[in-house]
């Protein structure tokens, strides 16, 4: 019996909101591994509070969720609500995400945000393992996807809310120039857009003297296409936990 409680204890839903994605699976937090395959919605546009919590409710009924449940979501969170939203509507400001994942599911939740819980997972079980230390030093995740995320890691620990892929170079907002979204819509070469992750990337050298970069994002998987173009005194590898991390992260957020 006592077995079966702390079995269950290691299970959390892990859900994961995306400028085009809601993605939910249940997590075994000691593992680092998704327990069934993901289950995805599309996020709805306009992407307003009332039509995504519908969507966060569907997905906590699709898995007949009653444990505990972690959420990551693009935006700076702090006690549960909502502060920023750059990709979302702006009415999600001041909205109590976790108050409202608790109401529709009466589960204990927590929300945290999505590039810090990529970087959670990558740290604990990914590329950022060797590093997840005292005197690990600085580690920076930066997700390359919709927008630019990032996650910053002293000695192991996540410094949140870390908004660095808003900084201005040249006066212009980075994640404007060097999100992989803006290469699929604007139409650039790989060496264009590599170029600009690089420019991106020396700035953040210059300011923080990361020990590793993490890079995230769906165009983790195509490495050889752009890390050509990048020189940086730092260490710097794809992200390992691919798709997954984004909701294995939202899940370990139930430890901090
Ligand atoms: C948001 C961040 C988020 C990132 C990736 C940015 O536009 O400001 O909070 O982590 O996009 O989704």
């Amino acid at each position: 019996m006592a077995r079966r409680t702390s079995r269950s204890q290691n299970k959390v839903l892990g859900i994961d909101i995306g400028g085009t994605g809601i993605k939910a699976a249940p997590v075994d937090i000691n593992k680092g591994v998704l327990l069934q395959e993901r289950f995805r919605i599309e996020t709805p546009q306009p992407p307003t509070p009332r039509a995504m919590l519908e969507v966060i409710g569907q997905l906590i009924e699709h898995w007949n969720w009653k444990g505990k449940i972690g959420c990551g979501f693009p935006g700076v969170l702090k006690r549960g609500e909502v502060h920023t939203a750059a990709n979302l509507s702006k009415q999600w400001i001041g909205i109590n995400l976790a108050d409202q994942i608790k109401k529709i599911s009466s589960c204990e939740a927590v929300v945290i945000n999505d590039a810090d819980s990529a970087g959670l997972a990558e740290m604990k079980f990914g590329a950022g393992k060797e590093y997840n230390k005292h005197g690990g030093g600085v580690v920076i995740m930066v997700t390359l996807g919709t927008g630019i995320g990032t996650a910053l890691f002293v000695d192991g620990h996540l410094v949140h809310n870390t908004e660095l892929g808003h900084i201005e170079i040249d006066g212009k907002d980075a994640e404007k120039r060097a999100a992989a979204s803006v290469r699929e819509r604007k139409g650039l070469s790989w060496k264009k857009w590599g170029t600009r992750v690089n420019t991106y990337l020396q700035t953040m050298e210059k300011l923080l003297s990361p020990d590793l970069f993490i890079i995230g994002g769906g165009v983790s998987k195509k490495p050889d296409k752009f890390f050509k173009y990048i020189e940086v005194k730092a260490n710097i590898v794809p992200a390992e936990m691919n798709n997954d991390a984004g909701i294995v992260g939202a899940a370990l957020a139930i430890e901090l």
